[in-house]
């Protein structure tokens, strides 16, 4: 982390927050009231439909609480006087932005630092992130999404943790801890978080964006709902509703979730935003007449701040005269915007973020970048690697550097890139021209849209003059994130034309595949010889692929998503149900739960990554051959590495549970640890279980173990076949 004086927080002594929120509430009008719950972007940097027209009047009079999109040390100052300085209670705003994976110095996108399975350094770019963009007079990040994915045809996996509740739910809470520390706001280095979209958002049907969802209650309390209640447990200030519906009511007035689960079930205390006009959409849902409906269904529901609808302003207060809201629930949800801004010490200095000269010393600050180069490597992942063609040897070797993404400083940095100048990106170019000089031949080759294969040309003679080819393709910054759903997993663009082109020149390729989802790789996967994945890897990304590639740094990152086949086999997860015909009953018997077209399984399974040594696994014991109510098993297994070089792998535990009330998934992770081991060395890696960890929604929707006979597998991936078992009594 860059050193610079923090701001501290001046003395809290006095009232607590609670009788702070008390006394304000007392004083403030019922428009005062409401306007604490409106939300507005900045007119310049938009992220949804707006109106457009000037909020200065709006301001003055106390009628906003916070706006999104408001950036650098003089815009929130500039806005801030505006609400303290002209309002009857000057109260402050709130300002918030998407701060997705980074705020100048940009990590690799989320979907990648899952895959890094490395918690601390996770939590350590999040602190990063919230440093930079509290200097820059941010207060709340729109961030974790922490929404399982688990169809790559939906371009938010990007910005997910991939498929695993236990996965997400570990990385929820790193992220939650890596923007908000312990959550006193002390020190200007943290911001407030937001888990989004409440929920199961990733579950829109075929993959497309703001579509519908339907989804059991008990998919959405075992599947859905484990990253967000993670995210509550860690103190998470705000959640945001997703746009979607699930089983015909939209998120943004579910009082299911909204209310039964997550303030009463949950106990949270925070407030909820509403997505970008998500209120308003209720129309579009077909669930209201009219946005005046609207606003009185979301609020009643439990939805807190209306961002960007129009909602909230025009007609709560009526909603309370006349008696279809209660004062006690308005008092709530403006309660819950106003402690936050106390927590933050707004009250005690508005422009206690808004510190230029921080901001001047921190963004882009070198240990920031050294971290996002470390946190980038990490992420990448390794998924094939024939006659050990990786690590390329840094001498006397010529490399032909090829591919849209080779030389893409804004596509490299993926979606949702906050502050990010594309100048500032050091792209895989960059990166590997300092390590290979003169030996490095560069073709761009084609782009990743249209047909022009005007560049194939000059590809080709850099592959003829060189020993290896990199092959850097994917998918370009807005064939990733929010509205980028994809019917196609395949390249698009003349990308594969150019892969059969140098296919052809004979030399080894190395693809480096750069995307903010898994593509599809089975019809190209003969043509080359090493394959790694360092998705949208930001700012250091090019360096950070250079020391992967040279093995300045071993891989040692692993799949958080299932990686299909095919688009046919979408949703594919390896935490599915056996089904009642899993395997052939006889042989050569069709009649069971297959494709004729294509094998069930991935291409790569969850949890899978190489290395550029290997790892066996053995001594697979359990402490105890059963496991009581109240007690613990340790299940422990030796891990040696038998390679000639130190490397990484993350050790992962699944169980099945073989009989229940409900049928139960084929294998689910229950532990991982991420571990270092130097060439030759062996260690024991062990894991606790308690029934705690076998507890899921039963028959009855109680929540809890049922006894019987469990298996656990541990290994380097969802396939691990090491097993053993043990009974819950
Ligand atoms: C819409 C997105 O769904 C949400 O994630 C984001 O925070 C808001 N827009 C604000 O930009």
């Amino acid at each position: 982390m860059a050193r610079f004086p923090l701001r501290r927080a001046p003395r809290r002594a006095g009232p607590s927050i609670d009788d702070r929120v008390r006394d304000l509430l007392s004083r403030m009008t019922l428009e005062e009231k409401v306007g604490q719950l409106v939300q507005y972007s900045s007119r310049e940097d938009m992220t949804g439909p707006a109106s457009g027209s000037s909020i200065t009047p709006q301001l003055e009079k106390g009628e906003v609480g916070s706006m999104l999109n408001v950036v650098g040390a003089a815009e929130t100052r500039r806005w801030q006087q505006i609400a303290v300085e002209h309002s009857r209670l000057h109260i402050p705003l709130l300002f918030g932005l998407d701060v997705i994976h980074g705020y100048r110095t940009l990590f690799p996108i989320p979907l990648a630092s899952a895959a890094s399975w490395d918690m601390a350094r996770i939590e350590q770019a999040e602190h990063i992130a919230a440093t930079e963009a509290a200097a820059a007079g941010i207060h709340w990040t729109f961030a974790p999404m922490v929404d399982i994915a688990r169809d790559p045809r939906w371009g938010r996996i990007a910005e997910s943790a991939g498929e695993d509740p236990f996965l997400g739910a570990a990385v929820a809470r790193a992220r939650v801890r890596g923007f908000q520390g312990d959550g006193s706001f002390a020190g200007t280095d943290r911001v407030l978080a937001c888990a989004k979209h409440f929920a199961a958002y990733g579950a829109a049907q075929a993959g497309r964006d703001y579509f519908t969802t339907d989804v059991t209650e008990r998919v959405l309390r075992d599947v859905y709902f484990p990253p967000f209640q993670a995210a509550k447990a860690e103190g998470v200030a705000t959640f945001m509703a997703a746009f979607n519906d699930i089983d015909g009511t939209p998120c943004s007035a579910n009082p299911f979730l909204l209310d039964q689960v997550l303030r009463r079930e949950w106990g949270f205390k925070g407030f909820v935003v509403s997505d970008w006009g998500s209120i308003e959409e209720l129309r579009a849902h077909g669930n209201v007449a009219d946005i005046r409906e609207a606003a009185l269904k979301a609020f009643n529901a439990g939805l807190d701040m209306d961002m960007e609808n129009g909602a909230f302003g025009p007609h709560v207060a009526e909603f309370v005269r006349t008696g279809k809201v209660s004062l006690a629930r308005l008092d709530q949800a403006v309660g819950a915007i106003l402690a936050a801004k106390f927590r933050l010490g707004l009250f005690e200095d508005p422009y206690r973020f808004s510190d230029e000269q921080r901001q001047a010393a921190l963004l882009l600050a070198p240990a920031h970048l050294e971290a996002a180069r470390d946190l980038a490597r990490r992420s990448c992942v390794l998924l094939k690697n024939k006659d050990a063609v990786l690590p390329l040897k840094t001498s006397g070797l010529k490399v032909a550097l090829v591919g849209p993404l080779a030389d893409a400083p804004l596509d490299q940095v993926g979606t949702w890139h906050a502050k990010a100048d594309k100048n500032d990106t050091v792209t895989v170019r960059a990166a590997l021209e300092k390590v290979y000089g003169a030996g490095l031949r560069y073709a761009r080759g084609c782009e990743t849209q249209g047909d022009d294969r005007s560049g194939f040309a000059a590809a080709r003679a850099a592959a003829a003059a060189s020993d290896v080819v990199v092959l850097a393709l994917g998918e370009d910054v807005f064939q990733s994130g929010e509205s980028t759903s994809r019917a196609s997993l395949d390249f698009s663009g003349p990308q594969i034309a150019l892969l059969e082109e140098l296919h052809r020149a004979g030399k080894p390729i190395v693809l480096l595949l750069m995307a903010g989802r898994p593509l599809l790789l089975e019809k190209i996967e003969p043509m080359v010889d090493a394959i790694l994945v360092p998705w949208h890897p930001g700012t250091m990304g090019g360096p950070a692929v250079a020391d992967v590639l040279t093995g300045a740094y071993n891989p040692s990152g692993k799949l958080p998503i299932s990686w299909p086949r095919s688009v046919g086999q979408i949703p594919l997860f390896y935490a599915h149900k056996n089904s009642g015909r899993p395997e052939p009953l006889r042989p050569k018997d069709p009649y069971f739960s297959r494709y004729i077209d294509l094998p069930n399984s991935p291409q790569f399974p969850f949890g899978f990554g190489l290395s550029y040594t290997s790892f066996v696994y053995d001594q697979l014991r359990v402490s105890a051959p059963v496991l009581t109510e109240s007690g613990a098993l340790t299940v422990t297994v030796r891990v040696r590495n038998i390679g000639r070089r130190a490397g990484e792998e993350v050790v992962q535990l699944y169980v099945r549970d073989r009989v229940g009330s409900v049928t139960r998934p084929v294998r689910e992770l229950k532990g991982f640890q991420k571990i270092e081991l130097a060439a030759g060395e062996a260690r024991d890696v062990a894991f606790s279980l308690t029934p705690a960890d076998l507890a899921f929604w039963r028959a009855d929707m109680t929540f809890g173990a049922e006894p019987g006979d469990f298996d656990v597998f541990v290994g380097p991936d969802a396939t691990a076949s090491l097993t053993a078992s043990f009974k819950l009594d």
